[in-house]
């Protein structure tokens, strides 16, 4: 079998490891490895021993390790996999490297700014590659309003409004609410998403931010709930809510992209699936309209079409693997890690 450093015709085989078996990788990211012959999954490691077995055997993966270190000297492969709690990320990343692997990292990439260079700029010295998961830029529909925008279609953007709740009560042991291991709440979970996303749509960067946020429903120490205003490079003004303290089923995700020509609103699209819908609306207005009487006549909706995008962001990753090193997905991480701290004023 050909691996990725091989030479040849050959389809390149592209080896994995896995480090952090039970959750995500477990859920969406094994599945969507699997799904695509190009990948082979090597090893998988996680701290719990019965969960790194118990999903090497539901996979068919020959190796399972509870030792992150040991399973990088022990099987060759080309990239690794991390999917663990925040804090660990930093360090197992560096482990990688040492080992001399790509890696692809879950979001968000670090517990802070300093944490996401220090692992940055480890890899662009070594020449190595790195991407972070923030997959929701591959939905089919992020892509459409991406392109609209793109062609000029909803005219000059005025402000971007997007909001991304789910239901999550306390959970003993659970990392995420403990802020030493998760970095924050919904900010560091789901904002971040959002964060992405405005550049994904818009071409430009989030500059600055402010935000109030707080622990309004649940007893953990990180925020449960949050508000976040910014002003983008490009003089685009937005809003992000964020919210760990309603029901799945009571809201759905939206994006609102409101132009000098038209508008652009997402609904549902937000989430590990592919799904929801785009409503495009192209207006422009010359004079003023004093009877207010706006018509929606030429709005069009545009369904998506059921995919995977964990699956994209892999093919993305591993076409970055088989050419030159791009390090543009790891400094839009390093800005959303920089725009977090300054939420959280670290
Ligand atoms: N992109 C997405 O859609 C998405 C969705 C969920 C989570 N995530 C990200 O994935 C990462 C993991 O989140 P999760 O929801 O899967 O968490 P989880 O707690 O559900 O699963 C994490 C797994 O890692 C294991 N683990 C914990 N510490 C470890 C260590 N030091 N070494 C090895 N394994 C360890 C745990 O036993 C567990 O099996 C986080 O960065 C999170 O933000 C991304």
């Amino acid at each position: 079998m050909q691996n990725v450093t091989d030479e040849g015709d050959a389809m390149k085989r592209i080896r994995w490891c896995i480090i952090g078996a039970g959750g995500i990788a477990d859920r969406r990211a094994i599945p969507a490895l699997l799904e695509d012959d190009q990948n082979e999954i090597a090893a998988v490691m996680d701290r719990v021993p019965e969960v790194a077995e118990e999903v090497a055997k539901k996979y068919g993966v020959a190796r399972w390790f509870s030792d992150e270190e040991e399973m990088l000297r022990a099987v060759d492969c080309d990239a690794v996999y991390i999917a663990t709690p925040v804090f660990c990320h930093k360090a197992q990343a560096l482990l990688c490297l040492k080992y001399d692997r790509h890696v692809f990292i879950e979001k968000p990439l670090s517990m802070t700014e300093k944490e996401g260079i220090e692992i940055v700029d480890a890899f662009k010295k070594a020449g190595k590659k790195m991407m972070v998961g923030y997959m929701m830029r591959y939905h089919n529909l992020h892509r459409k309003a991406a392109e609209i925008i793109k062609d000029g279609g909803i005219g000059k953007i005025n402000l971007v409004r997007m909001q991304f709740s789910c239901w999550y009560p306390e959970i003993e042991g659970a990392w995420r609410q403990n802020k030493a291991l998760s970095g924050g709440g919904c900010i560091m979970d789901l904002a971040v998403h959002c964060m992405d996303l405005f550049t994904c749509l818009t071409d430009d960067w989030i500059d600055q931010c402010h935000a109030f946020y707080g622990t309004k429903t649940f007893q953990y120490e990180v925020e449960d709930s949050a508000i976040i205003s910014f002003v983008s490079k490009g003089g685009i003004l937005g809003h992000i809510d964020v919210n760990f303290n309603v029901p799945d089923a009571a809201i759905a995700s939206k994006v609102e992209i409101l132009g000098t020509a038209g508008s652009l609103v997402a609904e549902g699209t937000l989430g590990q699936e592919e799904r929801g819908m785009l409503k495009y609306i192209y207006a422009p207005q010359g004079d003023y309209e004093a009877q207010q009487s706006a018509s929606v006549a030429n709005a069009k909706e545009f369904i998506g079409e059921e995919s995977n995008v964990y699956l994209k962001q892999f093919r993305a990753f591993n076409e970055m693997l088989l050419s030159e090193a791009d390090y543009s997905n790891a400094e839009r991480a390093l800005k959303i890690q920089a725009l977090c701290d300054q939420i959280y004023q670290k």
